[in-house]
């Protein structure tokens, strides 16, 4: 059975991962959420007390990248549990505090240097499926499937709000909104692989889709894919 690679990009909390996730179990493929990783590193530079909202050592962050181990592991139903340093931080690096800095961490070349080497690595053998900013364009430019994901920004951020609230964090809807559009801002404008449809992505304007409707038709791409 032929396998592909599909790249998933576009701005943030799109649903990305709630799509590439329904698409890796329904073809059998592996699953990498790569903006995971860029919270991973995040999170260790906060917990090694690198950055915060008053401080940005970067060289301090640098010479300590090859220290950050960063693994998914399959547990129970959920392939991806996100472990940083043998440490389970799943729910960790989904916290305010991290989406607070983690645009600025991965507008730095070297941390995307060596993530976008591990996630090459991922897609060695294909049959994955990857979300991310610059997945279409720069980890996998030749994917056979490269969808490019939006919606509007009052959309994203309630299904952001939603999310966080229900997990039991305090959050305010206006900072939840000046987050998400701040880091679309950041991701699109940074030098080093900034957010951008590739030009060969189909676009996926969601606002409008249910889960099941967006399900169905990017199915339907990949079935003409694996018949060509
Ligand atoms: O969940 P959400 O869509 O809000 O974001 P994410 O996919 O978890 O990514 C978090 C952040 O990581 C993004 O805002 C980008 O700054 C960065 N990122 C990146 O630069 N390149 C990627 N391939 C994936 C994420």
């Amino acid at each position: 059975m032929k396998k592909i690679i599909i790249a998933i990009d576009g701005h943030s909390s799109t649903g990305k991962s709630t799509l590439a996730k329904q698409l890796a179990e329904a073809l059998d493929y592996i699953y990498v959420d790569s903006g995971a990783m860029y919270r991973a590193v995040t999170l260790y530079a906060l917990e090694q007390g690198f950055i915060s909202d008053k401080k940005f050592d970067t060289d301090a962050l640098i010479s300590n990248i090859e220290n950050v181990n960063i693994e998914f592991k399959k547990e129970g139903n959920n392939p991806t549990v996100l472990f940083l340093n043998n440490k389970e931080v799943s729910s960790k690096i989904r916290g305010m505090e991290v989406s607070n800095l983690v645009s600025k961490v991965a507008a730095l070349p070297l941390v995307r240097q060596c993530l976008v080497k591990e996630q090459r690595k991922m897609g060695q053998h294909k049959g994955i499926v990857m979300d991310g900013r610059d997945i279409g364009t720069v980890v996998f430019p030749d994917a056979a499937l490269k969808i490019f994901m939006t919606a509007s920004a009052q959309t994203r951020t309630q299904r952001r709000f939603d999310e966080l609230t229900a997990k039991g964090e305090q959050v305010d809807f206006d900072e939840v909104y000046e987050n998400i559009t701040s880091r679309d801002h950041k991701d699109s404008t940074r030098a080093d692989s900034p957010l951008t449809q590739a030009k060969d992505a189909r676009v996926l304007d969601n606002s409008q889709l249910t889960q099941n409707e967006q399900f169905d038709l990017v199915m339907e791409w990949v079935n003409t894919i694996l018949e060509q």
